[in-house]
């Protein structure tokens, strides 16, 4: 299987996003990733469902968002209204995460956890079986342009075992700061989806990285 590669708009140039989102719907790209932030549980805010509205009716690669709020349960609906494939919620934010996750899938979505840097991979064992995916967050969520952690990568490997061990079928993906450098290490220690922000979209030729990307 070729990696999967999915940009985020984050790093999109918001006065011309319809552009971007053609750009998008036009490269190999698998997914779209929408990173949604509250100003709680990161010290950032992003955008909302008014902006969303627009990016789902634009948008012909399925939605990978990325919640970074508390209480992401409160917007099931809202999300499943949207026509949203991946709903990844936060293992930090999520005290009841395995009904949360039970929730998603009964909304018709995929389910998927994320962990922070300093959260470990070893306390997901009990949750890895009932989602689709697992999001290792390889900077400290809130910002794009951030310089990788290296430890994410060792860390990624760690889940790789802990899947196998498990027999779970989740993927994989990594997200903050990932270049081809740290893309080609990360496929190498087990990653299967790459979310792409600044070495994207900052690039002069985007289509191309997401290219150079998926062969990985
Ligand atoms: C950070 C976001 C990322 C961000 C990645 O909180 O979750 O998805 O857009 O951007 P880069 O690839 O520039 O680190
Ligand atoms: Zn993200």
């Amino acid at each position: 299987m070729s990696t999967l590669v999915s940009p985020s708009i984050l790093s999109a140039d918001f006065g011309h996003l319809a552009d971007d989102l053609e750009m998008i719907n036009r490269s190999e790209a698998d997914w779209l990733h929408i990173d949604v932030m509250d100003g709680v549980f990161v010290p950032n805010i992003s955008f909302g469902f008014p902006v969303l509205k627009h990016v789902a009716r634009l948008s012909q690669k399925p939605l990978d968002v990325h919640l970074m709020i508390v209480q992401p349960e409160k917007f099931i609906r809202e999300f499943q209204e949207l026509g949203v494939e991946l709903m990844n919620v936060h293992y930090e934010t999520c005290p009841h995460l395995h009904r949360v996750v039970q929730q998603i899938r009964e909304a018709g979505m995929r389910p998927a956890v994320t962990i922070n840097p300093a959260t470990p991979v070893s306390l997901l064992k009990d949750i890895v079986c009932d989602v689709d995916m697992v999001l290792v967050m390889s900077v400290n969520p809130g910002f794009g342009g951030q310089k990788f952690l290296e430890h994410s990568v060792e860390k990624v490997r760690e889940l790789r075992d802990l899947l196998d061990a498990t027999g779970s079928h989740a993927l994989i993906e990594v997200d903050g700061g990932v270049n081809l450098h740290t893309g080609a290490r990360l496929v190498e220690a087990g990653a299967d989806v790459l979310v792409a922000g600044n070495a994207v979209f900052n690039a002069p030729r985007p289509a191309e990285v997401i290219r150079a990307w998926k062969r990985l």
